[in-house]
């Protein structure tokens, strides 16, 4: 067999092994912890409205770019982006969506992992601890959890540990290898759950909050949290999934014969799927906020107060309640590995070990995140706080909000104008003319728009 050019990291084995990488990456925290809490903080159905438009006519056009540009590269985000600038003839400075996106990178996996650290807990808690567990006392336990900084620390580093022990692997040995076991028993204890959810008898009240659209608790915060949660969910704008799209491979055998992997298609997948399970936590989660009388806008504890309250009044609870907070730390597993890999590959780019890349990264990223674990005990205090937001706050914010989408932005631009467009066509492979003319619409202008529109809505320009 005539040997082909293989990217120096490795390609995914095939179309779905990306499909799942990518679906890895995209499902995570995002889904299953923070999208119910920020949908009970912004007032339910509107918010939703949002953030699923935000998806379809932001999200789906700039990932698919996204992938593009990756795949085209071949290399780390920064790298593309250098070979891409230089081969369309462009500004060396469109490397700075590498750069900006791996530091993006750097400060969300630091915060991502302390509170996967928080689920890595309950795995261990949850079969002593929630016995006949009232609203009252798995509150308290939560809030005795981010008290103890000596635990979150120990959990923070667990799971740091176990997110760079995975990158060292590579992509086939390591990212390859998990996504494959993790993914499928993910989508399985979500149904089960979601089963539990609708004998709760408050399984409307939870449908209602998500779905009634009261637009006049929409504010232009909460339009700007329901954007750059469309791009954290789908894992965009930092370059997790341009790196992700230069393992890609370009064709695939089917019946025997060779077929160009086409990018639209496998988007609208995972986009899809992301999507779902967002949608199944929150219907999972709100019925039994209201069957507890619980307050939707719990904040970060949301997830971490009604889920064990659940399983303590399920039938075999214990079994399913650790199993779903195994599956939790899995799904943020396998988005944390896609937060890591960027930069790891740039330094072996850099002919660093991967081991040792994997490995200092780590130890950086476990240093900024005791910023985070501190932020919720030692300096929670006002004194600690700018804007009224602790560190924690604050990185969450300006990565979720301000850099994610001004990534996509960049990228959209790029992708649309900077990059020939016979390149596009040729990476892209859209059969449909009508399909591609209405993307490459979306990413010149519609998308670039809507976000710019956002942050000068956000900023109280217009
Ligand atoms: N998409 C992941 C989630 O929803 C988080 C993530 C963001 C992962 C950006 C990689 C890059 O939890």
């Amino acid at each position: 067999m005539k040997k082909e050019m293989k990217p120096v990291h490795g390609v995914w084995a095939s179309r779905w092994v990306f499909i799942l990488a990518a679906t890895g990456s995209a499902v995570g925290l995002g889904n299953i912890w923070k999208f119910p809490y920020i949908t009970g903080d912004y007032g339910g159905g509107a918010f939703v409205l949002v953030y699923l438009a935000c998806i379809l006519i932001i999200g789906i056009p700039v990932m698919t770019a996204e992938i593009m540009l990756g795949r085209r590269g071949g290399m780390s985000p920064i790298h593309s982006m250098q070979a891409l600038a230089k081969q369309a003839e462009a500004k060396k400075s469109w490397s700075l969506i590498g750069y900006m996106g791996a530091l993006a990178g750097f400060f969300i996996l630091s915060f991502y992992s302390v509170v996967a650290g928080w689920a890595l807990y309950y795995v261990f808690k949850m079969p002593t601890a929630f016995a006949g567990a009232t609203a009252e006392s798995v509150g308290a336990t939560f809030d005795g959890l981010l008290a103890a900084p000596y635990t979150l620390t120990a959990m923070h580093f667990v799971f740091m540990v176990m997110t760079m022990g995975v990158v060292a692997f590579g992509v086939n040995k390591g990212l390859e290898r998990m996504v494959r076991i993790v993914m499928p028993l993910l989508f399985l204890l979500l149904a089960i759950l979601l089963g539990y959810a609708a004998t709760t008898g408050h399984f409307s009240d939870g449908l209602a909050f998500l779905f009634t659209f009261d637009f006049s608790k929409l504010t232009s915060e909460a339009v700007i949290v329901a954007m750059g949660h469309s791009f954290f969910t789908l894992s965009l704008g930092l370059g997790a999934i341009m790196a992700y799209g230069a393992y890609m491979p370009r064709e695939m055998i089917v019946g025997g014969v060779k077929k160009p992997v086409s990018i639209g298609s496998t988007v609208l997948i995972i986009a899809l799927l992301d999507t779902l399970v967002a949608l199944v936590a929150g219907m999972a989660i709100f019925p039994i906020v209201f069957a507890n009388g619980l307050e939707p806008s719990a904040g970060p504890g949301l997830m971490f107060v009604t889920l064990p309250l659940a399983f303590s009044a399920m039938p075999m609870g214990v079994l399913f309640g650790t199993l779903f907070f195994v599956l939790v730390v899995c799904a943020a597993w396998s988005s944390s590995i896609s937060l890591g890999e960027p930069l790891v590959a740039w330094l072996v780019e850099r002919s660093w070990n991967r081991v040792k890349a994997s490995v200092l990264i780590g130890v950086l990223a476990f240093v900024l995140g005791m910023g985070s674990v501190w932020s919720f005990n030692i300096f929670a205090g006002a004194e600690y706080k700018l804007f009224d937001r602790t560190f924690f706050d604050l990185l969450e914010y300006l990565t979720t909000n301000i850099m994610l989408p001004l990534g996509g932005l960049l990228i959209a631009i790029y992708a649309g104008w900077v990059m020939k467009e016979t390149h596009v066509r040729k990476e892209l492979g859209m059969k449909n003319f009508k399909l591609y003319m209405v993307w490459r619409a979306v990413v010149r202008i519609f998308a670039p728009l809507a976000i710019a529109v956002v942050f000068l809505n956000a900023l109280g320009v217009i």
